[in-house]
């Protein structure tokens, strides 16, 4: 079994689309995808890949302006969850972001969401707040909790 996780390239737009409107609430478009994997050095954000023996099972994609990074999205084939691929993915884009000059990332969960919760944690990250009634539920509305770590320690 061979695991990587790359840069996305314009052609893995519409799988992470397809992955992304599979497993999260509130997906993205293609069109913000189109711009996330596009070639254009000023985007503003950046999509990574992860593969499984040459498969596309998963995504992550942030920002960075200057020294604070921020991950928007992060998302894995329903059929390959809980196997590690969150946390490969994880630890390469914190990798990544320290590389290019970040200090600090930045990340929202939805309170509800145990297993992104566990995935963060572990990987360092700590909780700095809560917005109240955030995001919307099917119920109602739920809290988002801001989390963040600091990216100048090793990578755990
Ligand atoms: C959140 C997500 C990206 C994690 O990716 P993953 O590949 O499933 O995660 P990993 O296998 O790397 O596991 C990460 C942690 O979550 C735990 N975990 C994974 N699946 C779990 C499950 N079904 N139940 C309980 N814990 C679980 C793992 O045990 C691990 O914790 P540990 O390191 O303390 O053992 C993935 O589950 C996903 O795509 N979820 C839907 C989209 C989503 O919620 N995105 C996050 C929005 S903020």
């Amino acid at each position: 079994m061979s695991r990587t996780v790359r840069p996305a390239s314009p052609a893995d737009a519409g799988s992470l689309a397809a992955i992304d409107v599979s497993v999260n609430i509130n997906p993205w478009n293609a069109r913000q995808f189109a711009a996330a994997c596009s070639d254009a050095n000023a985007k503003e954000q950046f999509a990574m890949v992860v593969e499984e023996d040459g498969r596309t099972d998963g995504f992550l994609v942030f920002s960075q302006v200057l020294d604070e990074a921020s991950i928007y999205s992060i998302g894995v084939h329903s059929a390959q969850q809980g196997k590690g691929l969150g946390h490969l993915l994880l630890q390469a884009a914190l990798l990544k972001m320290k590389e290019a000059g970040a200090t600090r990332c930045f990340l929202e969960v939805r309170q509800s969401n145990a297993v992104a919760r566990r995935l963060y944690k572990g990987n360092g990250f700590e909780l700095d707040g809560t917005r109240k009634s955030y995001y919307p539920t099917e119920g109602g509305r739920e809290d988002a909790l801001l989390m963040s770590r600091c990216l100048l320690r090793n990578m755990q």
